[in-house]
């Protein structure tokens, strides 16, 4: 991605006095400041998931990874003392946020990686696998752009939900991806924005992003999404995934599953763009994935910039009012039309599923950087 004239990731890391430091762009100060945020240790590292400072399923994989690399680095040298610290980290990672497959995907990976080695190399080696877990997420976003392309003609309009671009994808994104390519090749494409209650993922971030990226788009408030298809003003949906069940029902952000029922009422094609890190083939339908629910003052309380240019957090709810507060919802795979992967788009089936883990052995981990 790039933000005035200069090229970035959502998060990388970076050694300083011997020690990993994690970098990220500050998500919950966009659109209003763009601003790199320092996590010095593993554990802020894990908070800074927890609390949405990052957000978005490939996002939270890499920096998931990082934070385990940079655990290993903060670890005692000694065998016993290694082993106990890097799993203390393992499990206050993987606690951060329950809905993300990618999170516990890149957990694993680096796990693998390190598991025969002492120490020393184990150092080394997670800090090497946590790059490349990274790079990963570049590529496939891009792949994922390549393969979703023809969807997007000259003339597009597609909706999207929540933010599954730059920030939630390292670079390139998922859903967005297609678009940003279509556009870079001259075609006329138009982008509704769902604004994405509580955190406003869609207002603030994807509306940022398409903003940098000069694509024409309107956000509009969530209960919108309905009187635009029915008149005929969405040609497409594309939404990101937060995990793929083995039969293609699809977790993704709290009000996806609306759209998708939307989309197929009034017969608008509605896709699902994800890398296989994101697919669980562990889980054999939705109503086996982990539905995180968060804090009720997501709902109560909004952030935005008041007229005099200040940052500030308001309530919009009476005193004591009962909230609830699911982060994610899951669309049964019949409502989903495609699944945009870095292969190629393949239908939301057990069977696709299954023919794309046994025709090759995703998610095929590149080793760019070490
Ligand atoms: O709670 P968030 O902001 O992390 O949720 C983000 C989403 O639901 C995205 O749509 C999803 O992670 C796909 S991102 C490539």
């Amino acid at each position: 991605m790039r933000v005035f004239g200069k090229d970035y990731r959502a998060v990388w890391m970076i050694e300083r006095h011997g020690r990993a430091v994690v970098r990220v762009i500050n998500q919950p100060l966009l659109p209003h400041k763009f601003a790199i945020k320092d996590l010095p240790t593993y554990r802020d590292t894990a908070e800074a998931i927890r609390d949405m400072t990052i957000r978005g399923a490939g996002t939270i994989g890499a920096t998931a990874a990082f934070g385990l690399a940079q655990a290993c680095v903060e670890a005692p040298d000694d065998g016993r003392g290694f082993w106990a610290y890097v799993r203390r980290a393992y499990d206050t990672l993987n606690k951060t946020r329950p809905t993300a497959n990618d999170l516990k995907h890149s957990l694993d990976k680096i796990m693998a990686r390190i598991r025969d080695l002492p120490p020393a190399q184990a150092k080394r080696a997670a800090v090497a696998e946590a790059r490349a877990i990274s790079d990963w997420y570049v590529h496939v976003g891009e792949r994922i752009a390549r393969n979703g392309l023809r969807l997007i003609k000259n003339g597009t309009r597609m909706l999207t939900h929540c933010n599954a671009g730059w920030l939630a994808l390292q670079d390139w994104g998922s859903a967005p991806a297609p678009v940003y390519l279509a556009h870079r090749k001259g075609r006329r494409v138009f982008v509704w924005v769902d604004e994405t209650r509580p955190r406003c993922q869609g207002a603030q971030l994807t509306s940022w992003e398409m903003m940098q990226e000069g694509v024409p788009h309107a956000i509009i408030p969530d209960n919108a999404a309905g009187f635009f298809m029915q008149r005929g003003e969405v040609d497409l949906v594309i939404t990101g995934a937060d995990r793929i069940a083995a039969n293609g029902d699809t977790a993704n952000k709290i009000g996806t599953y609306e759209k998708a029922v939307l989309a197929r009422e009034n017969g608008v094609p509605f896709y699902i763009a994800a890398p296989t890190s994101t697919i669980d083939l562990n889980c054999p339908s939705g109503d086996r994935i982990p539905i995180e629910e968060r804090s009720a003052d997501e709902v109560h309380f909004i952030t935005g910039r008041d007229e005099t240019g200040r940052l500030r957090r308001v309530r919009i709810s009476p005193e004591h009012a009962r909230a609830r507060n699911p982060a994610f919802d899951v669309t049964p795979a019949r409502y989903i039309t495609g699944i945009i992967t870095e292969h190629g788009i393949i239908p939301a089936r057990a069977s696709a599923i299954r023919r794309l883990f046994a025709s090759r052995r995703p998610p095929l981990v590149t080793r760019r950087s070490a």
